[in-house]
């Protein structure tokens, strides 16, 4: 990855993640190697038989997902900005007997050869660090081979800026329509580490995506869009009680590049 070709917020972005790695090792060797899948059922439908496929994961963080892709028999290659998630990824992957090409990239500036996909996926935290979601669906669109799907598994951006105050009160806590946040106004919506032990506490700048401009981003990129499902998580709304289940807290996009695969 080259410092000068990556901007200023990724570069913030990439020492906050840094700081984060002493703490989040993800899933262990052993429940990855009991057979465990880190994608849920929705994720496994969307994805289809990966088996043979080229997948690309964009910010994979410590691999979990690209370590179950490759356990399903795909050929992946999982990019993330912070080089230490990498290396957690990399001896997960020499334990579990599993090839995933693990390579440090910002997902907004891929080297040319990181090309050819069946598939691109990315979930969970992963889309709200790209700061300019256009030129992230136009990059993902010109990896894809013809044919080729992009699935994402993502936080709900209405998830994103609500917040269940006092008394199970919900209360408006972020700009549904205004991407760009340093920090968060709602510690609930930090990664786990930073939540549970205050770290790090360094700057960071992520984006709340909303599901128009994530849908027209795709279709701008020239990508058919073949299904959007949103889903109530009712945890994600901790002590709001019943109308928790009457809320979206994520959602699941696929799209392909043009004609479907066999
Ligand atoms: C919440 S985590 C990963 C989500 C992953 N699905 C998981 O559950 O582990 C977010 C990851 O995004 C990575 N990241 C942030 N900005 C990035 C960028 N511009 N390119 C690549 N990775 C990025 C961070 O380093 C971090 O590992």
């Amino acid at each position: 990855m080259s410092e000068e070709t990556t901007s200023s917020v990724v570069l913030d972005n990439r020492r906050y993640w840094e700081a984060m790695a002493p703490y989040r090792k993800g899933e262990t060797v052993e429940s990855l190697l009991s057979g465990t899948s880190v994608l849920n059922d929705h994720e496994r439908a969307a994805v289809g038989d990966v088996r043979g496929r080229r997948v690309l994961q964009l910010a994979c963080s410590v691999g979990d997902e690209a370590l179950t892709f490759a356990q399903l028999g795909a050929h992946v290659t999982a990019v993330d900005l912070a080089p230490s998630h990498l290396a957690t990824g990399r001896a997960k992957a020499e334990v579990l007997g599993l090839v995933v090409d693990f390579q440090e990239q910002d997902m907004m500036n891929l080297d040319q050869d990181v090309t050819g996909f069946d598939l691109v996926f990315i979930s969970w935290g992963g889309l709200c660090w790209a700061p300019d979601i256009g030129a992230w669906a136009r990059l993902v669109a010109q990896r894809l081979n013809p044919g080729g799907s992009l699935v994402v598994s993502e936080h709900h951006p209405l998830w994103e800026v609500l917040t269940v105050a006092d008394q199970g009160q919900l209360s408006v806590s972020g700009d549904y329509f205004n991407s760009g946040r340093d920090g968060y106004a709602d510690p609930l919506k930090a990664p786990e580490i930073t939540r549970t032990l205050g770290v790090p506490d360094l700057p960071h700048r992520s984006f709340v995506w909303s599901i128009g401009s994530v849908v027209s981003a795709v279709l701008a990129a020239g990508l058919t869009v073949r299904s959007l499902q949103e889903f109530a998580e009712p945890d994600m709304y901790p002590g709001l009680g019943d109308g928790a289940g009457s809320l979206p807290a994520t959602y699941l996009l696929t799209a392909t590049n043009g004609r479907t695969q066999p």
